[in-house]
């Protein structure tokens, strides 16, 4: 990765959960300007913690960065609210999706805008949202209660498109859609990409999916970076593809453990 498009640099962050939850052990990664980086792992890896603590959404959750430094630009970011981290054009968009229920879609779009003051310029944004996702356009005033799993998703993406970002953090896109539907929400999420330039982090579980749509990927396990590279470096890996992709079969283990198995196997044979 060249490090002149460097746009945002996790550097060796450990976050603490409660005073003493030890989550992240020295997370580090790197995210190129108009890059798709996908953070991948199982349950409990420290995705999730690790977007969070990039987007300073920790506090709400009782957790803090108590070491390591995180970079937009070559700017320290650690201590921005998460209000001036949207005005600087970071965006997460929370697990479970989130879109308030008694809201329609357009108001959900709406609220946000709350960064934005100019009306045209509210106007134009959701024009480009419905561009990019006409359902949502279809069904600008259901209340986002009545509407599917893939439409709040794709309310929620949306809504964070609406501030105008250059990153957007997303928190597991594809959980509960059919995949179909994530096909049809990535799809959207690449288009984004190309055409507005905005650069993707997605935490996600479905790694096959996410590989498919992205440039590049780290693997967490425990709260560590346990690999990371290309996504087709990545998606074509057999220690991968044992343990994630399931291929192989058999039971499931420490990805860190496969790796040390299948080392041993080598030095035997
Ligand atoms: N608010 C919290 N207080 C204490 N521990 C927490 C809190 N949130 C998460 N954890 C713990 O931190 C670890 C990492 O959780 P995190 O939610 O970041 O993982 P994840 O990779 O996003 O998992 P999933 O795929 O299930 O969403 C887990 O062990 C979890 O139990
Ligand atoms: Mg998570």
């Amino acid at each position: 990765m060249d490090s002149k498009n460097i746009v945002l640099n996790v550097n060796g962050i450990e976050v603490i959960y409660n005073h003493v939850i030890l989550v992240l052990k020295g997370v580090s990664l790197q995210v190129p300007e108009g890059g798709i980086v996908a953070i991948l792992g199982g349950n409990g890896a420290g995705k999730t913690t690790t977007l969070r603590a990039i987007s300073n959404l920790l506090k709400g959750e009782r957790g803090e960065v108590t070491k390591g430094t995180i970079e937009l630009r070559g700017e320290r970011i650690e201590n921005l609210s998460p209000a001036d981290l949207v005005k600087r054009g970071v965006v997460q968009v929370m697990e479970g999706r989130h879109c308030f229920a008694h809201l329609t879609i357009e108001e959900n779009l709406l609220t946000g805008s709350y960064t934005r003051t100019s009306k045209g310029e509210i106007a134009a944004n959701l024009e480009k949202v419905y561009n990019y996702f006409p359902r949502l356009k279809t069904r600008r005033t259901s209340q986002a209660a009545y509407t599917s799993g893939g439409e709040q998703q794709m309310c929620a993406i949306g809504r964070a498109i609406m501030a105008n970002p250059s990153i957007v953090l997303l928190d597991e896109p594809s959980m509960g859609l059919a995949p179909q539907i994530v096909e049809e929400v990535f799809n959207i999420v690449q288009d984004l990409n190309k055409k507005e330039k905005v650069t993707f982090v997605l935490a996600e579980q479905n790694t096959n999916m996410a590989l498919k749509y992205s440039d590049y990927g780290y693997i967490m396990e425990s709260g560590r970076i346990v690999m990371d590279g290309a996504a087709d470096y990545l998606a074509s890996n057999e220690d991968v593809k044992e343990f994630y992709l399931g291929v192989g079969g058999g039971e499931r283990k420490s990805f860190k453990d496969v790796k040390s198995y299948k080392r041993r196997k080598r030095w035997l044979a």
